[in-house]
């Protein structure tokens, strides 16, 4: 996708260098963002644990998450969603920040402690310099025994300026998002029964001391001479029907209370993938996905039933679900140069631009 080039005609060059950029700029103009309305803090969030590490800016409009040596800290929607769109710009702590966990994700473990729901995305913090990976997880009733991990590099540095992450959840699919570029759907089908996701659920999102396992496995910890570590929040959005879940699953209010709400999200523009979307996300997942349990048969044999093995992606990957090559190819992995990550950010956009 970067395409090399053999011609040494320079003016062919400049020519087709205009043209992306005049396409680029095109690009940005036209591609018409997800139309979202953004909340404070307060209009939709409570502090979750730590609250003398959440740090709100003056017009309550962004959230500073600290982790220091005393503790991490959290905050959650103030109310469950019966389906939804949830979504937040965040931007991760830089340098060192191995150990470390920056969690965006839904779930109601605190009503259902054994049956509960969860839709995760996660970041993998890192040593100094090395790109962060995070990861897309999804729990249904209680099925804690079967993980359902991607993992993923992404396209820019996390750490240096704000990106949308956002997780849609309804009635037939859910959808992660990364600025707009949707990279992994789950459609519902029935033989998933009720290991997808279907009771209210809270927002939450933390940072964390996950010495144990987030960095090569547990090999590197947090290093906590290099705290406080800052993960930053802003243009919140929380889109779905408000309930009290445990009136709302017993029955106890009238259903029809959320199906206007449900109907609405789910004809949102969000929630369907057009075909220029697919592009995206297909170059996504070929390029940006370094492991899928979909293709980790010898953790499942057979694959879960809302995978769909496409056959692009599948070729990369060996029997343990990882890449053939290494989970990241060292070639990239050492890659100083802003060219490459330049021309992923130009074709990044032409490919928004047509979603
Ligand atoms: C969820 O799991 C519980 C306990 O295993 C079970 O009783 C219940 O029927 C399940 N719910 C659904 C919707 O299948």
């Amino acid at each position: 996708m970067t395409g090399g080039t053999t011609t040494t005609n320079n003016n062919l060059l400049l020519l087709l260098y205009l043209s992306v950029l005049i396409t680029t700029l095109f690009a940005v103009v036209s591609n018409a963002a997800f139309n979202l309305s953004t909340i404070t803090f307060d209009d939709g969030y409570t502090p979750l644990f730590a609250d003398f590490n959440i740090k709100k800016s003056d017009d309550g409009r962004a959230a500073n998450l600290h982790l220091n040596k005393y503790a991490g800290s959290g905050f959650i929607s103030s109310q469950y969603y019966d389906y939804g769109f949830f979504s937040s710009k965040i931007k991760l702590p830089g340098d060192y920040t191995a150990g470390v966990v920056v969690a965006f994700y839904t779930s109601n473990g605190d009503v259902w402690e054994k049956t509960h729901d969860e839709l995760d995305i996660e970041f993998l913090g890192n040593l100094k310099g090395k790109p962060w990976r995070f990861q897309t997880n999804m729990y249904g009733n209680g099925s804690t025994s079967r993980g359902r991990e991607e993992r993923y590099r992404l396209w820019f540095d996390p750490t240096k300026d704000f990106h949308q992450y956002s997780i849609l959840w309804t009635r037939k699919n859910i959808i992660f998002y990364v600025d707009n570029v949707p990279i992994r759907e789950i459609v519902r089908n029935e033989a998933m029964g009720s290991d997808y996701p279907s009771k209210p659920m809270s927002l939450y999102a933390t940072i964390w001391d996950a010495s144990s396992w987030a960095t090569a496995g547990g090999k590197y910890k947090v290093k906590y001479e290099f705290e406080p570590f800052v993960s930053e929040f802003t243009d919140f959005v929380l889109d779905g029907c408000p309930v009290d879940p445990i009136e709302q699953v017993a029955g106890t209010t009238s259903a029809s209370d959320c199906t206007a709400k449900k109907d609405e999200i789910e004809n949102k523009d969000y929630s369907q993938i057009t075909p220029g979307g697919q592009k995206a996300m297909k170059w996504f997942r070929e390029k940006y996905m370094y492991y899928s349990y979909c293709y980790d048969t010898v953790r499942y044999p057979v694959p879960p039933p809302e995978c769909v093995i496409v056959a692009s992606e599948q070729e990369k990957f060996k029997e343990t679900g990882r890449l053939k090559f290494g989970s990241i190819p060292k070639r990239q992995r050492r890659r100083k140069g802003r060219g490459r990550r330049q021309s992923n950010n130009v074709v990044v956009k032409e490919l928004q631009a047509n979603m």
